[in-house]
C-alpha cells in the first residue's frame, strides 16, 4: 500500500514537471520512475501480451545461420525471453528489432543462456573455482563470461548455481561451489558481482540467476531430478544462506529446481518460492521454472494435467515458464475461469518488466557488434583463466618432495587420455567453448618443458572400455623416463546434469594402466581430471603425488605445466570432501557430532575421509603462530579480534588461505563440529610473516538458525578454530 501510494506521488510530480512534453507514453520516457513506468505499461499490455512475458521459448539447438534465419523469422515479436543458442550478436538484435517495432508495445526480449564458468573463454568448472579459495579471481572470471556473452547477443546467465553438494555421486557437484555453506554462499556474491557489475544497466553485464531453488543436490541417492528428503533444519541451516546472501547481493533472478522437496516439488513450493523468497527476503525481480519443470508437476504426482501444474507454478511464485509453453496455453483459461487472479499475473509481469528496466532494455535494446577476435579470448581473459585454473588445483600428495619437476629429472613419461584431450577438460556447461581454442595438457607441457626434459608420450588406454593394448607403449616410455606423470580422468559427460554414477571411483581400465606402469620403478604422479570427487583408496596407496586438476578449461595446458615445473606454486585446497570409497558418502566437514564418537564407523574402512574439505598442499611450508584473541569473554553486541601470524617458511613464495571455523559445543539445536565462518587467501613471500585476522560479530558468525528461518545466539563457551588449533573464547549477556 505504502509503495503504491508513493508511486502515484512520483508519478504526479512527474506528470507535472513534464507536463508539456509527455507526448510519448511513461513507460518509454528513461527518467519516470520504474515502477510509474510499469504501472503505466501494465494499463496498456491485454492479457495476451502479458502472458507471453511469461514464457521463455527457444529455437532448438542448430546454430547454422540460415536455420537461425528461419527460426528467427518464425520468432513471435511479443515473446518474453528466448533462450538464445547462437553466439551472433546481428541475430539477437534482428530478433530483438521485431519485438521492438513490429509489435504493439515495444516490449524488448531478454536473452538468456547458460555461461556457467565462461562462455568462449572457458574457466575451471565451478567445483574448481571455490578450491581456489579466490574470490577476486572468480569474481573477475565472471566479468569476462559477461563482457563475452553481452558481445554475443545475451542478457542473462543462468550462473551461479548455489546448490551445497555433499553427494559426489551426483555429477551436479560440478557446478557447484562444494560443501560448505558458507563458502557457496561467498562465491555467490562474487559471482553476481562480476555477472552484474554495478549497474546492470551498464554494457557488459548480464543478470544472473540464482539456482536451483533449493534443495536439489539432496536428489535420493545422487541421482538427477529425484525426489529430495530436505528437513526444515537443513534447508535454513545447509541450503538457504548462499541464496539470501545472493539475494542480499542483487541477483536479478531465481530458478526454480526440478526436486520434489518432501512432498512439495521446488517449482511448485509456495513457501520457499513466495513466503520466504518474495516475503522474507525481499526479493524484487522474477523466478523462471528449470528447463520443463512446470510440466514435470505432472510427473511428480502433484498435478493432474498441465493445466493444473501451470496453476501450481504459477501461484506457487514461479513467473516465467522455461520453454514449455504451459503458461502460454493454460493460463488464459485460469484466468478466465477466476483460478488465476489477474492481480498475480500483473504481479508477475512487473517482475519481469522490473527485470528488463533494470537491464536498460527499453533504451538500449542491441549489443554491441564487434569482430570476434575484438570478444574472445582476448589476452587478458586467457592470463586470468590460466590462474583461476591453477589457483583451483590441489596438491593432495606429494611424498618425498617428487613434485615440482626440476632438473632433476631429465625425461618424462606423459601418459593417459586425458594428456591431448581438448573436449572433457572443459567440463560440462562449457558454454561456447571450443575446443580448438583449448591449450591441450600435451601443448603446455611441451612449452614448458622445451629444452629442459624430453617428453615421452603414450596415450595407456582410453577413458574406459577394457583395451589394454596401450599399456605396453606406455610402459616402455615409463622406464626410459625419470619420472612418469598419468593424466587420468573423467569425460565430460560423466558429471553435469544427468551425470550421476554409483561409484565416484575411476574406470577399471585406468587403475590398471597406473599398477602396471609401477613396473617401470619410476615416481608417479597422478594428475586427476574430474567433474567430482574421486575414490581415491586404491590408488592413494601407490602414487608419489597426486594433483587434482579438475576441468581446468581453456588453459589447461599452462596450467597444468606451471603446477608442475612450479612456475604456479599449488594455493588450492579442498571444498568438499574425497571419501575412502563411494559407500562412505555422505561424508563432510561440518557433519554433527555422533552419540558414540569412536564407534559406529564402517568397519572395512578406516573413519576419516582419505582428504576432507580444506586439504592441500603447497611446494613451499607455513608455519601458523599461536591464535590470538582480543578477549577470552565478550557480550553478545561486541565484536572478538582473532590474530593468527603465517610464516613462510619454505624458499618459494606462495599463497596461503586461512580457513577461520567455529564451534558452538553445547546448544539447543545441536551444532556442526566445526563450522567455517570466514576464510582469507594471502600471498606470502619465502621467509615472511603475514597476519590473519578474523573480526567475529557474534550475530553474525555464532548464531544459528531453526526450522524456522529465526536465528538465535546462545551465551556460553565457543571456539575458534584453525587447523588443528582450538581456542575458547565465551560468550555472556
Ligand atoms: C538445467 C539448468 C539450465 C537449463 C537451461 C536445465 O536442464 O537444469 O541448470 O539452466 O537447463 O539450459
Amino acid at each position: 500500500m505504502k509503495r503504491r501510494i508513493l508511486v502515484v506521488i512520483l508519478l504526479a510530480a512527474y506528470q507535472t514537471s513534464t507536463f508539456s512534453q509527455t507526448k510519448q507514453p511513461i513507460y518509454k520516457d528513461k527518467n519516470a520512475p520504474v515502477e510509474a513506468r510499469i504501472d503505466n505499461l501494465l494499463s496498456l499490455m491485454t492479457l495476451d501480451e502479458k502472458i507471453k512475458q511469461m514464457n521463455q521459448w527457444t529455437y532448438g539447438k542448430n546454430a547454422n545461420p540460415n536455420n537461425i534465419g528461419d527460426q528467427m523469422r518464425a520468432v513471435s515479436p511479443l515473446i518474453g525471453s528466448l533462450l538464445y543458442r547462437s553466439t551472433n550478436p546481428e541475430y539477437r538484435n534482428q530478433i530483438q528489432k521485431k519485438a521492438m517495432t513490429e509489435s504493439r508495445l515495444g516490449i524488448p526480449i531478454i536473452f538468456g543462456f547458460d555461461a556457467i564458468h565462461g562462455y568462449r573463454t572457458v574457466f575451471p568448472i565451478p567445483l574448481a573455482q571455490s578450491c581456489s579459495w579466490n574470490t577476486d579471481l572468480v569474481k573477475e572470471s565472471c566479468e569476462i563470461s559477461a563482457k563475452e556473452s553481452w558481445l554475443s547477443g545475451l542478457d542473462w546467465t543462468f550462473s551461479p548455481m548455489l546448490d551445497v553438494a555433499r553427494d559426489a555421486r551426483w555429477g551436479r557437484v560440478a557446478e557447484g561451489y562444494g560443501e560448505d555453506s558458507y563458502a557457496t554462499s561467498q562465491y555467490a556474491i562474487a559471482a553476481i558481482e562480476g555477472y552484474q557489475g554495478t549497474n546492470l544497466a551498464n554494457k557488459y553485464t548480464i543478470a544472473a540467476c540464482l539456482k536451483h531453488y533449493i534443495g536439489y543436490s539432496l536428489s535420493e541417492g545422487g541421482r538427477d531430478y529425484h525426489y529430495s528428503d530436505v528437513s526444515m533444519q537443513t534447508l535454513w541451516e545447509t541450503f538457504m544462506p548462499p541464496f539470501e546472501a545472493g539475494i542480499k547481493a542483487g541477483a536479478a533472478t531465481v530458478m526454480s529446481g526440478f526436486n520434489d522437496i518432501t512432498g512439495v516439488p521446488a517449482s511448485a513450493n509456495h513457501y520457499t518460492l513466495t513466503e520466504v523468497l518474495k516475503n522474507k527476503w525481499g526479493h524484487d525481480g522474477f523466478v523462471i521454472s528449470d528447463w520443463g519443470s512446470v510440466r514435470n508437476l505432472v510427473e511428480q504426482g502433484v498435478a493432474k494435467d498441465k493445466k493444473e501444474a501451470g496453476m501450481k507454478s504459477f501461484l506457487a511464485g514461479v513467473e516465467m515458464d522455461m520453454v514449455d509453453n504451459v503458461y502460454v496455453d493454460y493460463l488464459p483459461e485460469l484466468v478466465a475461469e477466476g483460478k488465476v487472479p489477474m492481480t498475480a499475473i500483473d504481479e508477475a509481469v512487473r517482475r519481469i518488466l522490473r527485470v528488463k528496466m533494470k537491464l536498460g532494455l527499453f533504451e538500449n535494446p542491441y549489443v554491441d557488434v564487434v569482430p570476434e577476435e575484438k570478444r574472445y579470448l582476448l589476452p587478458e581473459y586467457l592470463k586470468a583463466a590460466e590462474e583461476l585454473a591453477s589457483e583451483s588445483m590441489v596438491l593432495l600428495k606429494n611424498e618425498k618432495e617428487t613434485l615440482p619437476i626440476t632438473s632433476k629429472y631429465k625425461s618424462l613419461a606423459i601418459i593417459g587420455p586425458m594428456v591431448k584431450d581438448s573436449i572433457n577438460i572443459m567440463g560440462s556447461w562449457e558454454g561456447k567453448g571450443q575446443p580448438k581454442n583449448v591449450e591441450t595438457i600435451y601443448e603446455g607441457l611441451e612449452k614448458e618443458f622445451k629444452d629442459k626434459a624430453t617428453l615421452n608420450y603414450a596415450l595407456g588406454c582410453d577413458f574406459d572400455g577394457e583395451d589394454r593394448n596401450g599399456f605396453k607403449d606406455a610402459l616402455e616410455a615409463a622406464r626410459k623416463s625419470d619420472a612418469v606423470i598419468i593424466f587420468l580422468g573423467e569425460k565430460k559427460h560423466w558429471s553435469g546434469e544427468n551425470g550421476s554414477r554409483s561409484t565416484i571411483a575411476l574406470p577399471k581400465i585406468q587403475e590398471d594402466l597406473v599398477v602396471e606402469l609401477l613396473k617401470a620403478k619410476k615416481p608417479i604422479i597422478l594428475m586427476l581430471s574430474s567433474g567430482r570427487p574421486l575414490e581415491l583408496i586404491r590408488l592413494n596407496k601407490i602414487a608419489d603425488a597426486i594433483v587434482e586438476i579438475w576441468q581446468p578449461g581453456t588453459m589447461a595446458g599452462s596450467a597444468v605445466a606451471g603446477i608442475l615445473s612450479g612456475r604456479h606454486n599449488p594455493s588450492g585446497k579442498l571444498s568438499i570432501t574425497f571419501p575412502q570409497t563411494t559407500g562412505q558418502i555422505p561424508i563432510y566437514y561440518n557433519m554433527r557430532q555422533s552419540a558414540r564418537p569412536k564407534l559406529g564407523h564402517y568397519q572395512d574402512i578406516p573413519r576419516d575421509p582419505l582428504y576432507w574439505f580444506g586439504d592441500g598442499l603447497s611446494y613451499t611450508t607455513y608455519d601458523y603462530s599461536d591464535i590470538k584473541l582480543s578477549a577470552t569473554q565478550i557480550k553478545k553486541n561486541e565484536h572478538l579480534i582473532a590474530e593468527v601470524d603465517v610464516t613462510n617458511s619454505g624458499n618459494r613464495d606462495g599463497k596461503e588461505t586461512v580457513l577461520w571455523f567455529i564451534n558452538d559445543p553445547v546448544a539447543n539445536i545441536s551444532r556442526p563440529m566445526k563450522e567455517l565462518q570466514f576464510f582469507e587467501k594471502k600471498l606470502i613471500k619465502s621467509g615472511e610473516k603475514v597476519a590473519y585476522r578474523f573480526e567475529i560479530d557474534p550475530m553474525r558468525d555464532l548464531s544459528y538458525v531453526d526450522s524456522f528461518g529465526n536465528n538465535h545466539l546462545e551465551t556460553g563457551d565457543y571456539f575458534v578454530i584453525v587447523n588443528d588449533q582450538k581456542v575458547k573464547f565465551e560468550i555472556v549477556d
